[in-house]
């Protein structure tokens, strides 16, 4: 087992012109499950690869242990890695794939089957050890090369989204499996995933990436609840956080935006720079919302375009009545939607104005110059 230090890691592929990951700081500690999320192309498995020695890393260094590693060729870093599209060898049994590369290491049969019976155990594959992969699920296949790689008894797991071809109902089991070995056996693991709420709950750690720069890494807590920027804030949580450019009035110490007006502390005014030009991006979750009565103060009226009941709370779906909501940090095909989490039947019904309130300690607000916390 062993610690990971990227330091100030650097990977420029050849012709590009920006780095595809960009001084990379991440220490991760002995034994922890670290989740590197982020959007398509932001730079996961590059980061991966290169700690796997599959990609040259241009600057900086990367760490195993005390050891660096940067220069070191890939059979001498001690990581196994389990990629998204493992492929499992056809004609051979479950026992001759997860056993396969130890024997071209020139391992000992004992030894071998030791191990390959060990592995087996731990992922319940005991009873398929004589089948060809072709008679077994999806999931039990992904748990094949989960125990190729486990086999090799190595420092670091490295793992690429290795439940993207499996089904939902599948994914969610697996990923529980994995999280349960993981920390059963303890050994350091990175795994990639796009999917938040994998990284939500599997992660002790969460890394945020977004075009190869490091956003922010921590608790999935922390980052649920202290996100350090508009990207993280926008990123982590399904359905998303509802983030919108407001308007400041100093004068009556509101944040406003169309019909929105919401009261802004001391702390958030005293904040605002110049270079804000007199705006601020402030955010809020689903469930921080609470319905008011339409004569309150300072409200968000919300105009319901459809509710979907889930038994246990209900989520409303709406855009800022008249217009004047301005999104911020959410992907493609946003039109400027709110979501509120209320108890169910809230009566709320499509075409409806409601009125919202955030609820203390809800408002994350965020410079709009720099889309950093404040
Ligand atoms: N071999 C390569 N040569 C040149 N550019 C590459 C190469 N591999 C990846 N890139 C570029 O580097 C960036 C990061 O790619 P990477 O594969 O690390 O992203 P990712 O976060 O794993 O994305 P995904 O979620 O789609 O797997 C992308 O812009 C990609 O186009
Ligand atoms: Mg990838």
């Amino acid at each position: 087992m062993a610690t990971v230090t990227y330091d100030q890691a650097t990977r420029i592929y050849p012709g590009a012109d920006k780095p595809s990951v960009d001084r990379l700081n991440l220490d991760i500690a002995d034994g922890e499950f670290l989740v590197l999320v982020g959007p398509s192309g932001s730079g996961k498995s590059t980061a991966l690869r290169m700690l796997a020695g599959l990609e040259e890393t241009n600057e900086g260094r990367i760490l195993i242990g005390d050891r660096d590693v940067t220069k070191a060729s890939p059979k001498d870093r001690d990581i196994a890695m389990v990629f998204q599209n493992y492929a499992l060898y056809p004609h051979m049994t479950v026992r001759e794939n997860i056993g396969f590369a130890l024997k071209i290491a020139g391992m000992d049969k004992a030894e071998i089957n030791r191990r390959v019976e060990e592995a087996a155990k731990t992922l319940d594959l005991t009873q398929y050890l004589d089948r060809k992969p072709k008679a077994l699920s999806g999931g039990q296949r992904q748990r094949v090369a989960m125990g190729r790689a486990i086999v090799r008894e190595p420092q670091v797991f490295l793992m690429d989204e290795p439940l993207s071809n499996l089904d939902a109902k599948l994914r969610v089991q697996t990923r529980t499996q994995i999280a349960n070995l993981q920390r059963r056996m303890g050994v350091t693991t990175i795994y990639v995933t796009h999917d938040q709420t994998e990284a939500l709950t599997m992660g002790d750690r969460i890394a945020v990436l977004n075009f190869g720069v490091l956003q922010q890494v921590g608790t999935p807590r922390e980052l649920y609840e202290h996100p350090n920027n508009v990207f993280v804030a926008g990123f982590i949580g399904s359905p998303a956080m509802n983030l919108s450019t407001f308007d400041v009035d100093a004068a009556s110490r509101t944040a406003r935006a169309g019909q929105a007006a919401i009261p802004l502390s001391d702390e958030v005014l005293a904040r605002i720079t110049p270079e804000d030009n007199g705006q601020v991006i402030l955010g809020f979750r689903p469930e921080a919302l609470e319905l008011v009565d339409a004569s309150a103060e300072h409200t968000i009226p919300v105009e319901v375009d459809f509710v979907e009941e889930l038994g246990s709370d209900s989520f409303i779906y709406g855009h800022l009545a008249g217009g004047g909501w301005r999104s911020e940090g959410r992907e493609e095909g946003d039109a400027g939607e709110i979501v509120l989490r209320t108890p169910p039947l809230s009566g709320a019904r499509e075409g409806d104005v409601i009125h919202a309130r955030i609820k203390d300690g809800g408002l994350h607000a965020f410079s709009k110059a720099t889309g950093t916390r404040i």
